[in-house]
Parts: structure tokens; sequence; C-alpha cells
């Protein structure tokens, strides 16, 4: 039997670093997903192979080989597996081996989410062939625990997106809210290929602002505002305003120094193309940035963001969180 799995990457429209210190952010699925298959082996082991980036490990117990791809297979599958043998756990079928196939659109360390869509597919997929009923929540708090191995102080932003899909707001330690925008747009992303890590950049984040009080104050104040007023310009499917507000956005995530000078290029030349508005998305340091624009600019954007020197892609919102289903 074999089960397969599927969860979409997401974009962070506001609010960025800032949730992790309570403010709320404004997030989005997008339609890149993670797919993980899972079979059942007769053995004990747990083998796991990626397609993009293209590596595989076996875990047996303590025992651990690699079979390709040396650095993705440690840095990416282990993380995946151990999450694999949690769901196990919490599933009831500890010590089950099993064949893990990992088939991921989602670019890797760029800001849309990879890691938390691969672990949430991963672990709805390994649920479903347990032939457990699977409580979205649950799959998003096993995730959640493996976020937290990887970088210590994460908001939970990335697997409750990636695990209910929609556009959300999200706070931490609070419900998260669904919203219907008021009009479904397509969201122009640009990659600047250059990856970073998520970890490194929230710890310096919380350096600056431990360092600068006052200035904290103000900018966690000010990205709240953001926040919310973009929720507004959302909710009457104002395009513009949510354009404006996501300039000022990235002027904010500028001062506390995680936009680059590739990402600072991308967003200046989107602008310049027409779009309403243009800032970094994820962590910073790298990565990708995000803009929004009228139906007939769209394409001079992603042209301008082309010639830049990122790599642009039109993204839709995807409503539909994880899904799984079971092949005989
Ligand atoms: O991993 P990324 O690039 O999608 O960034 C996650 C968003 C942060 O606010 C930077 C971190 C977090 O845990 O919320």
């Amino acid at each position: 039997m074999k089960s397969i799995a599927v969860a979409p990457a997401k974009v962070i429209l506001t609010g960025e670093h800032f949730v992790v210190y309570g403010v709320p952010a404004l997030v989005s699925a997008v339609d890149i997903y993670s797919k993980t298959a899972v079979s059942t082996r007769r053995d004990t082991t747990i083998v796991a192979r990626s397609s993009s980036p293209r590596c595989a490990i076996s875990i047996n117990g303590e025992h651990t080989r690699v079979l390709e791809g040396e650095r993705n297979a440690r840095k990416m599958l282990e993380p995946m597996i151990r999450v694999a043998q949690a769901a196990l756990n919490r599933f009831g079928s500890r010590n089950q081996g099993l064949n893990i196939r990992i088939d991921s659109e989602i670019p890797v360390g760029v800001g849309l989410g990879s890691s938390a869509a691969v672990a949430i597919s991963t672990i709805a997929a390994v649920g479903k062939l347990c032939k457990r009923r699977l409580y979205r929540e649950t799959i998003r708090q096993l995730a959640f625990g493996s976020e937290r191995l990887i970088h210590k102080i994460p908001s939970g932003i990335d697997q409750t997106i990636s695990t209910f899909g929609g556009v959300i707001v999200y706070q931490k330690e609070k419900p998260f809210r669904r919203i219907s925008p008021r009009q479904i747009f397509p969201i122009i992303v640009g990659d600047t290929g250059k990856r970073r890590s998520t970890g490194k950049m929230v710890s310096k984040v919380r350096t600056l602002l431990a360092e600068r009080d006052v200035f904290a104050k103000r900018a966690l104040r000010s990205a709240g505002i953001i926040s919310r007023s973009a929720l507004a310009a959302l909710r009457c499917g104002d395009l513009k305003r949510l354009g404006q507000l996501m300039n000022q956005n990235h002027e904010l995530l500028r001062e506390i120094e995680i936009s680059t000078t590739e990402l600072d290029r991308l967003v200046s030349a989107a602008r310049e193309a027409g779009a309403f508005g243009a800032k970094l998305t994820g962590a910073g340091g790298g990565g990708c940035m995000i803009a929004v624009a009228s139906s007939d600019c769209t394409s001079s954007v992603l042209q301008a963001i082309g010639h830049a020197g990122g790599t642009p892609y039109l993204a839709r919102m995807e409503h539909r969180g994880v899904r799984s289903w079971v092949i005989n």
C-alpha cells in the first residue's frame, strides 16, 4: 500500500520576523507544492529519497547511511526521517520500515516555506498510511515540533499555512483567522537564487532588537499597524493600498537589516515596471521578493524582475491546505 500527500508553499504578505514577537502577519498559501509518497517496507529501515535536490538516505535505529548527495541528504532528509518517525510514533506504528519519496517543486531556503511544506506532506502521508483519522491540528503540531529543532524560536506561521491553506492572519499563541479576500489576485515572486538560513536571520534580528530597545518598540508597533491595514485592504479588494503597505513593510525590513542589494534591486525593478508594491518575503538575507500589480502590468513586472537578475514566477493563491490519499 502507498499513500501520497501534497502541501502548498506560502508567501508572507506582511509581518515576517515581527511575527516572532507577537505581531500579526498576513500570509497566503500559493500553488507550488511539496509531494510525498510513502510505502511500507518489510524491515524496520526508513529510506528517504528526494528528487530536488537529488539525495537519499537510510536510517535504521542509530545507523544512518547516505545513499546519494551527502550534504543535502543529511541537511534535508535526516530531519524529514525524524518527522516521519515522530508521525509513526504518534499514529501507533513505531518501528515500521518505510520508503519515503519527496518530490518538491518549492525552491529550498528562499522564503517560500519549503521545509515546512515537505514536513507537512511527509507527516500527512505517513498518517494516511497508518490509516488514522488525520486531524490537521495534529499534523501542524508534529511539524512545528520538528521546526523547533531546526530554528529555535519559529513563530509557527509556515507550518500553519501549509497545513490549512488559504489566506490567514497569523499571530503567535492565538488561533489563526482565515480571510476571504474580496479579490483573488496573482502574486508575482522574484527569486534572487541566494539561499540562506531562516534560523540565522531570526537570531540576527533578535540581537539587533535587543540592542536597540526604543527602535524595537517603534518597529514592532509600525509592523502591527501595517499588517492590520493590509488586512483591511485585502478585505475590500484594494490592491493599490495593499501595495503601498507592502512598500512600507519592505522599508521596515530594511531597517532591521535583512534586505540585500539583490532583493532591493528586484523590489525597485518591480515598482518601476508599475507594480502597486513590492517587498522581500520570508526571512530575507537573500531568497525571494513578492509584488502585486494590476493585470495589465503583470507581464512587464515579471520581465523587469528577470532583467534585474531574478527568477520570476507567477503564483496563484491556493485555498487548499495539505491533502492526502491512499493508492492500493
Ligand atoms: O523560513 P522563511 O524564510 O519562510 O521565514 C519564516 C518567517 C519568519 O518570520 C522569518 C520566521 C518565523 O518563524 O516566523
